[in-house]
């Protein structure tokens, strides 16, 4: 259904922690974790435009990497407890519960997830040609009391192309866009 492309996650929004998305597949892009790793699954529409995606940065002979798309509630909960950093969701609030998430980092930052990423080539790209994939930085500098998430210029999440294209040119986020 279109409407779970555009769902709103987020803390006040969670989701049940038996969500699991029922198309989930491995999109053939550069990734950090091994094959058969579950953080490299997306859903189908997203797998496919993050091909897209990836290859139009390729092309523009830059190298994009994929580090971390689904994970499952019972995943998140774990790296949840592991983690004091304010870079982790609890359990339920994770966009990347939904398949439609995507942590994306590049060889010239080790593949690590920081917020220098935005000065790169390839963070650059991300920001620019993201929406025309589909894909919107969702947790944007100077939102961060609107999203409740810090400034993460790696974190992209597939919300269609028409709706990623409208939130770029307004400069909404996610939950200004559902609270119209
Ligand atoms: N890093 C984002 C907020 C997450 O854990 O989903
Ligand atoms: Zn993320």
């Amino acid at each position: 259904m279109l409407s779970s492309y555009i769902r709103l996650v987020n803390c006040e929004y969670p989701l049940e922690p038996g969500f699991v998305p029922t198309d989930l597949e491995t999109p053939q892009i550069p990734f950090c974790a091994p094959p058969g790793d579950p953080k490299r699954l997306l859903r189908a529409r997203a797998a496919r435009a993050a091909e897209e995606l990836f290859d139009r940065a390729q092309h523009a002979g830059l190298c994009l990497y994929g580090v971390s798309g689904y994970r499952s509630y019972e995943r998140q909960a774990e790296i949840c407890s592991q983690s004091s950093s304010g870079y982790v969701a609890p359990p339920g609030c994770s966009e990347h519960q939904t398949g439609l998430a995507l942590d994306v980092s590049c060889p010239d930052l080790k593949f690590e997830l920081e917020e220098s990423f935005a000065e790169t080539e390839e963070g650059r790209f991300l920001a620019s040609y993201g929406p025309m994939y589909g894909f919107i930085l969702r947790y944007p500098k100077g939102k961060e009391k609107m999203t409740g998430y810090a400034w993460e210029p790696w974190h992209i999440r597939y919300v269609t192309k028409t709706l990623a294209l409208y939130l770029s040119l307004t400069d909404l986020t996610l939950e200004e866009y559902h609270s119209l």
